[in-house]
């Protein structure tokens, strides 16, 4: 299991978003956003690469599983360019202040939600989710798209998220867990231990299936309900396989893996996918 301190961590969860490969590809392929998207069962093959309108469909069902009165307070903890957050302030009506720990992110964030007009709904600003610098009861919701994989203390994360969240605030995460090592195969194993280490993930080799759920349960939340959706983002992460081949094949011929890391996690997590799955999970504060 990899060990490293949260200071060591988010430096290395930096170094991983603040290379070309990272700022490049999600720029041009998601403008920007880094979240999987969500396809109805049967979607064709067309349809897995208008990767906007699969990424709205996973937001619009974040605003359902937070089931929050327009103006409600939520907080965004690994906000990004503030993609999520715009989304859930425009076609929701909610007032969103993001959080993240990298400056160029919050910059971008912050410009695009001026263009948009969208300055008195959401808010950007540098923070941690490991030590929030919020009060106590200051937020009605608070949600995680596809970032607390990255967290070195996840119970400390979770501890914050009950602690800024009001008595029968809602808390909605989607999130990877995996496979119990001896139910999968070595090659399955050291592929996620792989992708955890490079893309700076020490929460997912922790997060077995269930496992966040007891969590929740420990840090005392009511869990509400717990959803795998592997099947309804899969599209996506079949298109990346295929766009990553030629980055991943390029990068072992020279001995270069380290400077492809999603080309490398999309093309391996798509071949093993038995040790892994992609849930939402949704939790109130008591
Ligand atoms: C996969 S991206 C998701 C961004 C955004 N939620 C989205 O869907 O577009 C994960 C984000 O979490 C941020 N992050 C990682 N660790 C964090 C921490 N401890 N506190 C706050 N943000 C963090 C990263 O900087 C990155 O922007």
């Amino acid at each position: 299991m990899l060990q490293l301190s949260r200071d060591t961590n988010l430096t290395k969860v930096r170094g991983y978003y603040d290379r070309g490969e990272s700022r490049i590809g999600y720029r041009v392929l998601l403008g920007g956003t880094k979240h999987f998207g969500y396809y109805e069962p049967g979607a064709s093959v067309w349809s897995m690469w208008r990767f906007k309108a699969a990424m709205r469909r996973m937001e619009d069902l974040l605003a359902r599983r937070l089931a929050l009165a327009p103006g409600s307070r939520v907080l965004d903890a690994g906000c990004g360019v503030g993609n999520v957050a715009r989304a859930l302030a425009d076609r929701h009506g909610l007032d969103v202040t993001g959080i993240d720990i990298l400056e160029f992110n919050l910059r971008e964030a912050s410009r695009r939600t001026a263009r948009a007009g969208l300055g008195e709904r959401t808010r950007f600003q540098r923070g941690d989710y490991h030590r929030l610098e919020f009060p106590d009861a200051s937020f009605d919701g608070v949600y995680t798209m596809e970032t607390f994989v990255h967290a070195a203390d996840p119970e400390a994360a979770l501890g914050e998220f009950y602690r800024v969240l009001k008595p029968g605030g809602r808390l909605v995460m989607f999130e990877y867990s995996r496979t119990p090592e001896e139910q999968v195969s070595a090659a399955a194993n050291a592929a996620l231990r792989r992708v955890c280490d490079e893309a700076a993930m020490p929460a997912w080799l922790r997060l077995y299936h269930g496992t966040l759920d007891e969590m929740l349960a420990g840090q005392a939340f009511h869990v509400e309900r717990s959803v795998d959706v592997t099947a309804n983002m899969m599209p996506m992460l079949r298109a990346f396989n295929l766009i990553g081949k030629f980055p991943y094949w390029c990068g072992r011929v020279t001995g270069l893996t380290y400077k492809v890391v999603n080309a490398m996690s999309a093309r391996e997590m798509y071949k093993h996918p038995e040790v892994w799955r992609y849930g939402v999970h949704t939790a109130v504060r008591q």
